[in-house]
């Protein structure tokens, strides 16, 4: 079933009408005047002062003077590609997605990889997770799968995010150190939050330092939910896997790396693309049945949590291909707006407060972040199928919206959108039923914060082990205040004995007796 044409390059096709090729044109003003000097400002004489009459000079410089546009608050650091989508087969028992149903489409998409701590010209080499985030432009609208390279999160619950972020930056007094986790407030607030245990493990793994972005997997980390056309639920796990192969480099290689070419990833990226190597991804899904809820030991809610593939084997179920570099850097890398609210009709959210709280966070940070309510007008945001709604008017918008009423329902009409109804593809939420009360409380299904992190530790073979010790030592061996690296030990202590034991004594220090309490859970709650 598809709502609108085929996107055979839908989206280059889109592009296209804001694309500026300027080679061997006249240069002219943003009004249209040509000009006919533009390296000299406008004198009193030959060696006389500046006039504030030239309009050129000041168009000129005014443009240049606001150029720049914050970065993101997080993930600012990044690289994007186009590319296409094409799926195996169809997946109509699953979902009634119309991209994940035609194996003849090709869905365009736009991916952007990143880093997460550093600022936008810092290191692509640091020990950090990556994001993997997709925009498929579909005839549904834009689907968006926003992921890291990792299968887990360090928290539970949104609220903690700004917490977790204010202690990952560089210092707020003295803005050290960027783009590493090597520091007090970091470790301060990992050490006070035992849910972040798992997460710790990959972060000090290989993992944290890809080879290149062409080697990464992807993890939509949330437990989401496929919606079959005859309404039937399923929960999914999405991944990407790379063709090429998962690889890393090792700390002392990613040093040198980031003293000499701090752009390796982005470079090696570019330079595929442009080579005709283009990097291949498999589109994976962990498929659970909606009976399997309460089947595992863990809660599918709990973002620090994985569907281990030997429970749950990957299923793949179609290939990205990146095959185009962006023709501009802040139009299209800059400027791309991705969002885990942006789904279409076949795929539906979960319960996981970490998900829930992401739905209101990435559109409220982009209204800042890209100047007001227009940003989906920007070209990369735009999707391939026509937009018709009764918003209107604010800062920078685009579009000339005919006739007098943009309110619903109206009878002087003209000019209105129609609703689309359900049986005919319109977007309904999952009609999940929901009793309960209204309370700030962790259910105790989320209790349980060192067993996946056993777990991933124990899958390492020895020189990957050796380096999540090496990893830890280094990072710990920078936190000036000892009580933390004490305390830290005190959570390694509860993923490995060995783990601790060693990472101890590369510190110097002995294993605490006293094991932390997790901080983050009231201890008057009823957990039941
Ligand atoms: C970017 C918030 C968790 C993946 C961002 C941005 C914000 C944000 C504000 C900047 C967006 C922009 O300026 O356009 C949050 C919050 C989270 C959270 C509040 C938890 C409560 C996660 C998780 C993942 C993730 C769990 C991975 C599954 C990403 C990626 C980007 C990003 C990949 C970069 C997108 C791009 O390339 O433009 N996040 N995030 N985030 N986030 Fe999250």
């Amino acid at each position: 079933k598809q709502l609108a044409p085929q996107p055979e390059n839908a989206k280059t096709q889109n592009l296209a009408p804001h694309i500026a090729d300027a080679a061997g044109e006249q240069m002219n003003t943003n009004t249209g005047l040509p000009i006919n000097d533009d390296q000299n400002s406008l004198k009193a004489g030959d060696r006389g002062p500046s006039l504030l009459e030239d309009f050129l000079f000041r168009e000129k410089m005014t443009h240049f003077d606001h150029e720049r546009i914050p970065e993101r608050v997080v993930h600012a650091r990044g690289s994007g590609a186009h590319g296409i989508f094409k799926l195996y087969k169809p997946l109509a028992e699953y979902t009634k997605a119309a991209f994940l149903n035609d194996t003849e489409v090709e869905t365009p998409v736009f991916v952007r990889f990143s880093t997460v701590a550093g600022s936008r010209g810092s290191t692509d080499l640091a020990r950090d997770v990556r994001g993997f985030a997709t925009k498929f432009y579909t005839t549904e609208g834009n689907f968006d799968l926003v992921g890291n390279n990792m299968p887990v999160f360090f928290i539970q619950d949104a609220i903690k995010f700004p917490d977790l972020i204010h202690a990952v930056k560089p210092e707020p007094d003295n803005e050290i150190p960027q783009a590493a986790s090597a520091h007090d407030t970091f470790w301060d607030f990992i050490s006070l939050m035992p849910e972040s245990a798992h997460m710790i493990m990959w972060a000090m793994s290989d993992r944290a330092i890809p080879r290149s972005y062409r080697m990464m997997e992807g993890f939509g980390v949330h437990t989401f939910r496929l919606i079959n056309a005859e309404g039937k639920a399923s929960f999914v796990k999405f991944h990407w896997k790379p063709l090429l192969g998962v690889h890393s480099v090792a700390w002392d290689e990613a040093q040198n790396i980031s003293g000499k070419d701090p752009d390796f990833h982005r470079r090696d990226l570019w330079d595929a693309i442009e080579s005709g190597n283009f990097p291949e991804y498999e589109l994976g899904l962990q498929i659970i049945p909606e009976e399997d809820e309460f089947k595992y030991d863990f809660d599918l809610l709990d973002s620090t949590k994985l569907v281990p593939e030997e429970l749950v084997p990957v299923e793949r179920v179609g290939k990205l291909t990146l095959n185009r570099n962006p023709d501009n850097f802040f139009a299209e890398t800059e400027q791309i707006a991705y969002h885990i609210g942006h789904v279409v009709p076949g795929i539906d959210f979960t319960n996981d407060p970490l998900l829930q709280g992401r739905l209101f966070s990435y559109t409220d940070t982009q209204l800042t972040r890209l100047g007001g309510p227009n940003f989906q007008e920007i070209p990369i945001n735009r999707p391939i199928v026509p937009v018709h709604n009764n918003q209107r008017d604010g800062f920078m918008r685009q579009t000339i919206n005919r006739g007098k009423t943009s309110y619903n329902p109206n009878s002087l009409g003209g000019n209105d959108p129609q609703q689309v109804k359900e049986s005919a593809g319109g977007f309904v939420s999952y009609r999940e039923r929901i009793e309960a009360r209204k309370e700030r409380l962790r259910n105790k299904s989320f209790f349980d914060h060192f067993s996946q992190a056993r777990l991933f530790f124990n899958s390492q073979s020895d020189p990957e082990k050796n380096h999540i010790v090496d990893a830890l030592t280094f990072e710990l061996g920078k936190v000036k205040t000892i009580a933390i690296r004490e305390r830290m030990l005190g959570i390694l202590v509860q993923i490995d004995k060995g783990l601790a034991t060693q990472v101890a004594y590369g510190l110097g220090l002995h294993l605490p007796e006293v094991l932390p309490t997790n901080q983050s859970i009231p201890a008057d709650g009823d957990p039941a």
